[in-house]
């Protein structure tokens, strides 16, 4: 029915109102067309809810989008909201080539432009995979309207054999031991059957958990809903109550500007350290702190990981899921320990309208054993107090040298202790193709004490910056027994990996960094507790192959996104976002 009384309010009051209640013609042609799809007047009154949606047949790890949806829609309706879905492009980690991470911006600019180019008063983010959370993240920061953010979850833990498996870290680990002749093919399509058996997004302390848990961190997110599984019925009802909070956000006019601070940034770092996240979080959350103008430099990251124990025991560092993360009381848990520790600022605004330290007044404090408190899934415990951590500092550390003057990152925690500190001989390969090539060539040059070093791999070296950093170990020292060695790169590496790892070296080889002026034979020194990178050439030498050096073809790309990529991409040091989209409104 036609209720004239409604449509001819003259106040614009919400953004919608610009659209739905806009005076001229449009505003009747739209209110005409939105009734072409069964919304009446009544609807178009109410708070407009965006929900972006990134369920794709080829993002495994978004699949539960469709009925999530469903969920926020009847909190939506519940709290007096309409809501509107929309899709955006997804990134799945695992179908896209040759990197979801040349796509992550693509992403974000498609999310900002969709919620700017919209009628909506708020927005709820549906992301799960690697970097569909950071992309969203990056482009609510940018757009500005009341914004929550609901991921789908982790996966269930797999299984193999009586064992609980963890993907993708145990993905690894059992190609590792297949290429070494140790698993069976037989034993390899076992695994293959049984690693991954739900929705939801990988279930170790990879990329997607880490950011799942920042977003609870800066408070854009509500409680535990980082670690609740994917198929677990809390989860649907978490995604209702994400869709009463989007309405009451837009009431209370809570948007992202109002709770990224810097504060809350350095709050979700200690969170990363705490959890022995992935390094990947380090670019993404600079990008996302660059939208709101706020800068994150790499030594930042570093005093906060020395003041931050790691104290939650998941792969890959530890041993446990996200599953037994949210037994054992999730993400809040974890902050709460963190603000028992003096280590968090509490008073930082959250999507619920309460401060952080609200928020974690009715969080059980971590129990003293297995039959009470949080902190424990069953008998084993899987959040630490901070005064009996797994290890003293944080999960990442940076390093700078003559080799990476603009800092590389490394996961402390994943490094098998007797390569924290080393001293070897490079072996260099000069691009991801170089090293497939090479790699298991029966005639490498090669020993455990070899440091691994991969060159034009970086953000524009690439292009794209891909997952290429765990360079594999060679076949046949994989054979002898070596599982560990020390590798360099100025690519990233998949959270879910592991291993005495160096990464982001910046600047990177393709734009002249001095990691595209190793060569095979020379000595590098690494030692993780000091910070250092250093490449053991003299100086004179070193100009004398900079004066030689020339840019990768990688450099002149044609046509096309990934041209613009290469023309405007930033360093890893800055998040890798482009030049023109950093700063505040
Ligand atoms: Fe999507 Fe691992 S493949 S999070």
């Amino acid at each position: 029915m036609h209720t004239p009384n409604v449509h001819q309010q003259p106040v614009i009051h919400r953004r919608s109102d610009a659209w739905f209640h806009d005076p001229d013609m449009y505003g009747f042609v739209r209110r005409a067309f939105a009734k072409s799809m069964g919304y009446d007047d009544q609807d178009l009154a109410r708070p407009i809810i965006g929900i972006a949606q990134t369920q794709s047949d080829l993002n495994n790890c978004n699949n539960n989008f469709l009925e999530l949806a469903e969920h926020v829609k009847r909190g939506v309706w519940q709290a007096g909201g309409t809501p509107l879905e929309f899709p955006t492009i997804s990134l799945g980690e695992l179908f896209m080539k040759p990197t979801t991470m040349l796509y992550r911006n693509l992403m974000a600019m498609d999310t900002e432009e969709m919620i700017r180019a919209h009628p909506l008063d708020g927005v709820v983010l549906l992301g799960n995979c690697d970097k569909t959370v950071p992309a969203q993240m990056m482009g609510a920061a940018s757009a500005n309207v009341p914004a929550l953010i609901l991921t789908g979850g982790p996966h269930l833990s797999g299984r193999f054999r009586g064992q609980s498996l963890g993907a993708c870290s145990d993905c690894r680990r059992f190609w590792a031991e297949y290429r070494a002749g140790s698993l069976s093919e037989e034993e390899l399509c076992e695994v293959e059957d049984g690693i991954n058996r739900s929705d939801g997004h990988c279930t170790v302390m990879g990329t997607a958990s880490t950011m799942a848990g920042i977003a609870e961190a800066l408070g854009w997110a509500l409680p535990h809903t980082a670690a609740i599984p994917a198929p677990d019925a809390r989860r649907l009802r978490l995604a209702e109550a994400a869709g009463r909070q989007s309405v009451a956000m837009v009431q209370s006019a809570i948007k992202p500007g109002d709770f990224l601070t810097p504060r809350a940034f350095e709050n979700a770092i200690h969170l990363i350290m705490a959890l022995g996240g992935s390094t990947n979080a380090v670019i993404h959350l600079t990008a996302v702190a660059g939208r709101r103008g706020i800068p994150l430099p790499l030594d930042l990251f570093d005093r906060i990981s020395r003041e931050t124990p790691y104290i939650t025991n998941l792969q890959p560092s530890g041993q446990f899921h996200m599953e037994q993360l949210h037994e054992a009381g999730g993400v809040p848990a974890v902050l709460k320990e963190l603000a028992r520790g003096g280590l968090l600022h509490l008073d930082e605004r959250t999507v619920s309208g309460q401060t952080l330290g609200e928020s974690l007044e009715r969080v059980l404090p971590l129990g003293a054993d297995g039959s009470s408190g949080t902190g424990w899934c069953g008998a084993e415990r899987i959040i630490f107090p901070l005064d009996q951590p797994l290890a003293a500092d944080g999960g990442i550390v940076v390093l700078r040298g003559n080799l990476a003057p603009l800092g590389a990152v490394v996961k402390q925690t994943a490094v098998t202790p007797h390569l924290r500190k080393h001293r070897g001989k490079a072996l260099v390969f000069t691009s991801t193709s170089d090293l497939a090539a090479r790699v298991d060539d029966p005639a490498l040059e090669v020993s455990p004490e070899t440091v691994l070093v991969l060159q034009n791999a970086g953000p524009k070296g690439a292009p794209g910056m891909p997952e290429a950093g765990s360079l594999p170990i060679p076949k046949k020292l994989l054979a002898a027994g070596v599982r560990d060695m020390l590798r360099i790169s100025d690519a990233r590496m998949s959270g879910t990996a592991f291993g005495a790892v160096v990464l982001h070296v910046a600047p990177e080889a393709a734009v002249g960094g001095p990691l595209g002026l190793v060569q095979t034979g020379d000595w590098i020194d690494v030692d993780l507790d000091a910070r250092r990178l250093h490449l053991e050439v003299a100086d004179d030498e070193l100009a004398r192959r900079r004066a030689a050096w020339q840019p990768p073809a990688s450099l002149r790309q044609a046509r096309g996104y990934t041209r613009l990529y290469v023309d405007h991409v930033l360093q890893a040091d800055e998040g890798a976002d482009f030049d023109f989209l950093t700063g505040g409104d």
